[in-house]
């Protein structure tokens, strides 16, 4: 059975003392969740290890870095390897985040050797992809993701993209509180899985989460998680909120 996953992308906020509070209101609700729904927190460095030990033991529940570099390790003042993330029990690396291809100009090859990375270290890379604005009133939205998708992931093996998960996050709807529909998101998830289809097959393609990312809410995200091509999402702002994350959480179900 296909994933589901409520994935929390904390950016860069919070003091310690609040990322502690945050975790803590989240964590201290049982969220009751199957075998095949997961809940992701994609969290500062600093805290990683923290958080790490604190969610280590509950199940279905998972650590990620929101970066890491194309290296293994060496003389790269300033940067995290996945050697390091794997080597503290991190599970997840959310890679190609609009905002780092933005303001640290990550292009599509540095981020084939980003995913690479990842999966040499055993993380699950949270692939993130989505149109600007002007495309997505051109129309060719479609084509532009499609290409972000195939220069960053179509040299993986077939037992490599099974182990990729995929955010759709149209760069518009990002903090902007102007969400997606739950139908555009439905025809960009089923196009990106047609494509994904057309690489690796229809059954490998049916099994690769989806999530979409851009002003979820926990008053939206039931509707627009319900769509048969959305698995979950990747949320900013709302993960911030514990009572907003906690019903996102909760519309998996
Ligand atoms: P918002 O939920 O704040 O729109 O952010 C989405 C996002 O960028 C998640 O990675």
């Amino acid at each position: 059975m296909r994933q589901q996953i409520a994935a929390a992308n904390w950016k860069m906020n919070l003091t310690f003392d609040q990322a502690e509070n945050l975790l803590d209101e989240i964590l201290k609700v049982p969220h009751d969740l199957q075998a095949h729904q997961k809940v992701v927190f994609a969290i500062p460095f600093p805290y990683l290890q923290f958080a790490q030990n604190k969610i280590s033991e509950i199940r279905n529940f998972f650590t990620a870095a929101q970066n890491c570099y194309t290296q293994s390790r060496g003389a790269y003042t300033g940067e995290t390897s996945a050697e390091m993330l794997q080597s503290i029990g991190v599970g997840y690396v959310v890679l190609g985040h609009s905002e780092r291809r933005e303001y640290f100009g990550e292009s599509n090859a540095m981020l084939e050797e980003k995913v690479a990375m990842a999966l040499t270290y055993s993380l699950t890379p949270i692939f993130c992809c989505g149109e600007p604005l002007q495309i997505r009133e051109s129309g060719a939205q479609n084509g532009y993701v499609e290409k972000q998708l195939k220069e960053s992931l179509f040299n993986l093996h077939e037992e490599q993209i099974q182990k990729v998960v995929i955010a759709y996050e149209p760069i518009w709807a990002i903090g902007t509180g102007k969400t997606a529909t739950a139908a555009q998101a439905q025809e960009m998830h089923a196009h990106l899985r047609k494509v994904l289809a057309g690489k690796y097959g229809d059954i490998i393609a049916g099994e690769i989460p989806i999530l979409y990312g851009g002003s979820v809410k926990g008053n939206n995200a039931k509707e627009i998680f319900s769509q048969p091509d959305v698995d979950g999402g990747l949320v900013g702002g709302a993960s911030l909120i514990a009572a907003d994350f906690t019903q996102i959480i909760d519309a998996l179900k």
